[in-house]
């Protein structure tokens, strides 16, 4: 019988999330363009298809991520020797688990804290670690990134992690916000570790989010079939076409949803009814891809410091240090 602590705390502080679902669809629905926010893709289906997207051949992101982790996560644990790790965006585990393994192994860590919008996932990911690591305390949160950082607790020195480039899905705007909760989590000796996309060749970058099995086109599509059924809503998934599209000037992949022929749709639980012409773009997420001087610019301003960089071979995707 495994006796190991896991402590799952749950922070929704009292908000409706059905209500902001629909707020956020009437909201998105009367922006121009017509936005989605991509919070609203990870459903079950959404988790499902995002998992599929990370195993695509063209999808080098999670792979890449995960042989820079593999390489150098003892060395990392060497020079941050924390007590706990805390990782935002945490779902799976499966990234933490090498860093965990690494950190175990020099006897700092007692405790790793997963930060995650789905308390289901968060119970699945704790007990399959505690399977490896029985003597780890785990502590789940479940909350959102922009209303419940401050709500993480803290178990002496910690290394904060976000991996992924899920930074790159937020406006810039967003972005500073959310550096600045993860700074106001740290203190001296504390250290901070963030997954980064780099800026590459428009094609490839363009294949990544246009996948020839269809799957990133299924997983955009899948939050209009969300819509459908949490909210009465009668969207035709046939008469909506997937778009990746790479801005120079932003750098960042934007996807839409283009409407095929002049076409409505009525939201029930909304009470609303959306119109879209022939070709209309509905904007659902956007995918920013960075330099080393762009990250490191917008960690120093919320006052966050530069350690140290890793990165693969041909320098696809980097993790920065920083504290
Ligand atoms: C979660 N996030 C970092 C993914 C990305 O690459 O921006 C989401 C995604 N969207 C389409 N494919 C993957």
């Amino acid at each position: 019988m495994n006796l190991a602590p896991i402590t799952v705390a749950v922070h929704t502080l009292g908000r409706d999330s059905r209500q902001e679902f629909i707020d956020a669809v009437r909201t998105g629905f009367a922006r121009t363009p017509k936005t989605l926010w991509p919070r609203w893709f990870y459903d079950d289906r959404g988790c499902e298809l995002f998992d599929a997207i990370t195993q695509l051949p063209e999808y080098y992101q999670t792979r890449t991520e995960m042989s820079i982790l593999e390489e150098h996560a003892r060395a990392i644990m060497e020079r941050v020797r924390p007590a706990s790790i805390v990782e935002l965006g945490a779902g799976s585990c499966t990234k933490s688990r090498v860093l965990i393994r690494a950190a175990k192994g020099m006897g700092s860590l007692w405790t790793f804290v997963p930060f995650d919008i789905s308390e289901a996932t968060l119970r699945r990911s704790a007990s399959e670690l505690i399977d490896e690591f029985d003597d780890l305390t785990i502590y789940c949160v479940t909350g959102e990134f922009d209303h419940h950082l401050s709500q993480i607790p803290r178990f002496g020195r910690q290394l904060i992690v976000f991996l992924g480039s899920t930074i790159g899905n937020f406006e810039p705007d967003e972005a500073r916000t959310f550096l600045t909760e993860v700074r106001r989590l740290m203190q001296p000796g504390d250290h901070f570790l963030i997954g980064v996309d780099f800026v590459k060749d428009e094609g490839d970058l363009v294949a990544a989010y246009n996948d020839s099995q269809g799957t990133t086109a299924d997983f955009n599509l899948n939050v209009l079939a969300r819509i459908n059924n949490e909210l009465d809503a009668d969207f035709d998934l046939d008469a909506f076409r997937h778009l990746a599209l790479w801005n120079a000037a932003e750098h960042r992949i934007e996807m839409y949803l283009r409407s095929l022929r002049q076409q409505e749709a009525a939201v029930r639980e909304a009470g609303l009814t959306v119109r879209f012409a022939e070709g209309e773009l509905t904007r659902t997420e956007v995918c920013t891809k960075y330099t080393r001087e762009h990250v490191q610019a917008m960690l120093m301003d919320v006052g966050i410091r530069v350690v140290d960089w890793y990165t693969d071979p041909a320098q696809r995707f980097g993790l920065l240090l920083a504290r």
